[in-house]
């Protein structure tokens, strides 16, 4: 079961999310390496769901600067500065941000042209301290919700609870 990609586009979403998060831990189970979980993480989440975009930028100087990691897609911007475009500000507000329509989202960075909506969660290690931000990037117009929100936020969980 643990060496599956689930395809969980037909499954109800509180219930893929469920089933997502239980998969994630277990491949996980044992690992202490953040660039593996990061590079598990986009793998799993991204084919479950059929996303445009999946992966991390992760903080490489503290307040100021985010850099791309493992993620599945097609190119991604390298660097982001922190306050800049959806990934910045969910960064720099250590908050999730939920974006329906990217057009309407001041200062979005676009990376691919088919990106419609979007949704940045903060990724907090095991002292609280901002690692990095997940992006999860959608070519459907308002793809995510509250459920996603919690689903992911659950599922980035992971690095302030492991070990
Ligand atoms: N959408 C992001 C930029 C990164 S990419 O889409 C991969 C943003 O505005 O923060």
């Amino acid at each position: 079961m643990a060496e599956l990609t689930l395809d969980l586009r037909d499954v109800d979403k509180a219930q893929a999310y469920d089933e997502l998060h239980q998969h994630v831990f277990a491949v996980l189970d044992g690992v202490d390496d953040d660039i593996a979980a990061m590079a598990t993480i986009s793998a799993l989440v991204h084919h479950a769901f059929g996303h445009l975009w999946t992966g991390f930028y992760r903080v490489v100087e503290p307040g100021r600067l985010l850099r791309v990691g493992p993620y599945q897609g097609t190119l991604g911007c390298l660097d982001i500065a922190i306050g800049r475009g959806v990934c910045g500000t969910a960064a720099a507000e250590r908050r999730t941000v939920v974006v329906e329509d990217v057009h309407a989202f001041p200062g979005h960075i676009t990376c691919d042209a088919r990106s419609a909506s979007e949704i940045v969660v903060p990724v907090f290690g095991r002292d609280g301290e901002l690692l990095a931000v997940l992006d999860v990037d959608s070519a459907e117009p308002a793809a995510f919700d509250d459920r996603d929100r919690e689903g992911l936020e659950r599922i980035v969980g992971w690095f302030a609870g492991r070990g």
